[in-house]
């Protein structure tokens, strides 16, 4: 393993691009191989087989591109299982944090929400996470399955969209949240419009960060921080539909830092 290789980023589709986004702001001097599987999204409504069949197929890909790390950017995989993914490959693998930390010190009412795949809550592991650290809290995992095609559409903005937003925060504000969790790395995209449709009471939060600062604390482990001085590249690959996960990309990274690319996994 050397220093100088690339960190792999991977997601269904353009929701890691959120959390790239945070990585090349922690780890500015680094490298990064991106894929976002946008011929097969979305991955949360999909049956766990399904799921492990796919990213077989993506950790494959970033061994035979020599990537140092994988960063899960994509809270369906973590859940799934990081650890399945872990010792199978000569890179260390990062999942998405679950939050517990970030949103426990943010409610006061210790009534927490979360946005998440169908996939994700099913497996309740945000509400295992958060109580793990805090047996009283109460967590309401909410599904929003409307939210991955829509933003993958490029829906911003739409009536479509914002109903769907107020359908979910609906849910949520009847429970009596005052903190929600975006556990989907899709999500941060329409960020604004979960804001709006909470109103000032209900903090939204995302894990990106704390994601991102676990990636270089692994790094520096491992001794494998990149040792340039200057702005690290990004390779952005899809699957499928490169002009549109472009147009997505832009919304997101500095593409002054980035190439685009669409790759065949097989490949
Ligand atoms: N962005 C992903 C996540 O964090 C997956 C969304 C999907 O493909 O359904 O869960």
């Amino acid at each position: 393993m050397d220093k100088h290789q690339p960190i792999g980023v991977i997601d269904s589709g353009v929701g890691g691009l959120t959390v790239l986004k945070r990585l090349q702001k922690t780890l500015p001097h680094e490298d990064f191989l991106y894929l976002g599987d946008t011929a097969r999204t979305p991955y949360g409504t999909r049956t766990r087989e399904e799921i492990a069949a796919m990213v077989a197929q993506i950790t494959d890909w970033l061994e035979r591109h020599q990537v140092k790390q994988v960063v899960v950017a994509c809270n369906t995989i973590t859940v799934l299982g990081e650890a399945t993914i872990r010792g199978k490959h000569p890179f260390h693998v990062i999942g998405m944090s679950k939050g517990a930390n970030l949103v426990l010190p943010a409610s006061k009412k210790k009534k927490i929400g979360v946005f998440a795949t169908d996939f994700t809550v099913s497996t309740g592991a945000h509400k295992k996470a958060i109580q793990a650290v805090d047996p009283t809290a109460q967590v309401f995992a909410q599904g929003c399955r409307k939210f991955v095609p829509l933003i993958e559409g490029e829906k911003f903005g739409t009536p479509e969209l914002k109903a769907a937003v107020k359908e979910y925060a609906d849910i949520l504000k009847k429970d009596g949240v005052d903190t929600v969790l975006l556990s989907c790395t899709h999500y941060p995209f329409v960020q604004d419009e979960v804001e709006k449709a909470f109103g000032p009471g209900v903090k939204v939060l995302d894990p990106a960060e704390e994601t991102a600062n676990n990636a270089r604390t692994d790094l520096e482990a491992s001794g494998l921080t990149n040792d340039l001085t200057h702005a690290g590249h990004c390779t952005v690959c899809f699957t499928a539909d490169l002009a549109r996960a472009k147009r997505l990309a832009a919304r997101m990274l500095d593409l002054s830092r980035c190439s685009f690319e669409q790759v065949d996994l097989l490949k």
